[in-house]
């Protein structure tokens, strides 16, 4: 196989089978990085032309009844201080993401028993209907059907759930037994058929991964089409398991990225936080290998970092409109345009 054929052949057809991917994985040279990335940017230019869309995250609660073997507030962690957001805080955040220019809110934490399904309600109900020209992304989790449809009809409308990983051995080495891949696929299913649009993703790098599995985890995102794919690189925190693993590689998160935005042309794809924090040029390259949405944080500056995923998370003190400055220049810089708007994905069609 050559892989400029296959890449070429990626961009026209936007189609590659598991071991084409696998042959691209394994075999892949830098000077071919580049025409991946290359294809990767065209392919974004086509429907998002040079914008790049803004969400804003509030990470409201690091409470978490799960305990993820990755993860930093997994709640075997003693170590660390755990906070909630009061609805009056979340307020505060939205308030002054509004004023910054976010149509987006991003409202992030972990499964927290404190958060009833009406207390999830009310949080999306007031930020609706304050700010109605605004989207509301969930990230909480894993929860019901019937949970899921509240949250959807109180006025949320994208749910992020990343996948972590399609393989079924892979996923019970990173988590422990009462977690099931089968129940995270159900959820996704769930929440597309209940009309969200949908985030899936992985870690790249995380323990154990191969790149076996990161090609299954591209054709198991090509089948579920998601509106929004996160990827970043798995990073250790110290107070895990898995804290002396190896950093996550910022080549390989940007070909899985690339490969991503060819396999899926329109989707949103985030330059995450985890990027920027293994490479101060992270999130530069992530748009550079098609990503087309920034998440800066809005939670408030006291409670940063609490919210410790893994070690050495950037923008830790910074105030939100810190934030939202470095990062319209990043993009500058790096040759895109932020856009203000909601930023839905392109070919999203509202079911209600
Ligand atoms: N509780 C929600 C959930 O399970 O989707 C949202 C919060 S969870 C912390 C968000 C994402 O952080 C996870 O899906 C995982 O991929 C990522 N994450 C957790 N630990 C990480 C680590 N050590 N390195 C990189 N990403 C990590
Ligand atoms: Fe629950 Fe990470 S273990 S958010």
């Amino acid at each position: 196989m050559n892989i400029i054929k296959l890449i070429d052949k990626l961009y026209e057809e936007n189609l590659l089978n598991k071991n084409e991917i696998l042959y691209i994985l394994d075999n892949i040279k830098s000077y071919e990085v580049d025409y991946l990335c290359e294809k990767a940017v065209a392919t974004r230019k086509k429907f998002y032309d040079n914008k790049v869309y803004m969400r804003g995250l509030i990470e409201f609660t690091n409470y978490c009844k799960n305990d993820c073997y990755y993860c930093g507030i997994r709640c075997s962690n003693k170590n660390i201080s755990r906070y909630r957001l009061s609805l009056e805080q979340i307020m505060e955040c939205a308030d002054l993401g509004y004023k910054l220019g976010y149509r987006t809110f991003v409202l992030q934490g972990g499964e927290d028993n404190y958060f009833t399904d009406d207390k999830i309600v009310e949080i999306i109900k007031s930020i609706k209907y304050k700010y109605d020209d605004c989207a509301i992304t969930l990230s909480i989790g894993e929860k019901s059907y019937d949970s899921y449809k509240k949250f959807f009809h109180a006025g949320a409308d994208r749910y992020l759930l990343r996948h972590e990983t399609a393989t079924e051995e892979h996923y019970k080495k990173l988590h422990p037994k009462n977690l099931r891949l089968s129940n995270r696929i159900n959820c996704l299913r769930d929440l597309k058929e209940i009309g969200y649009q949908v985030g899936a993703g992985l870690m790249v790098d995380s323990p154990y991964q191969t790149n076996e599995n990161i090609a299954e985890d591209l054709i198991f995102l090509k089948d579920l089409n998601p509106e929004m794919v996160g990827i970043g690189p798995f990073i250790p925190h110290h107070d895990t398991i898995f804290k002396d693993e190896p950093t996550g590689s910022l080549e390989k998160s940007i070909i899985v990225l690339a490969l991503t935005r060819l396999l899926l042309p329109s989707v949103l794809l985030p330059a995450t936080t985890a990027l920027g924090t293994i490479n101060p040029k992270g999130r530069e390259a992530g748009l550079n290998a098609g990503c087309n949405v920034v998440m800066p944080n809005l939670s408030p500056t006291d409670v940063r970092s609490k919210y410790a995923l893994y070690d050495n998370k950037i923008c830790m003190g910074d105030e939100a409109a810190e934030c939202r400055n470095c990062i319209e220049k990043r993009i500058n810089m790096a040759g895109f345009v932020l856009d203000t708007s909601i930023g839905d994905n392109i070919n999203w069609h509202s079911p209600l």
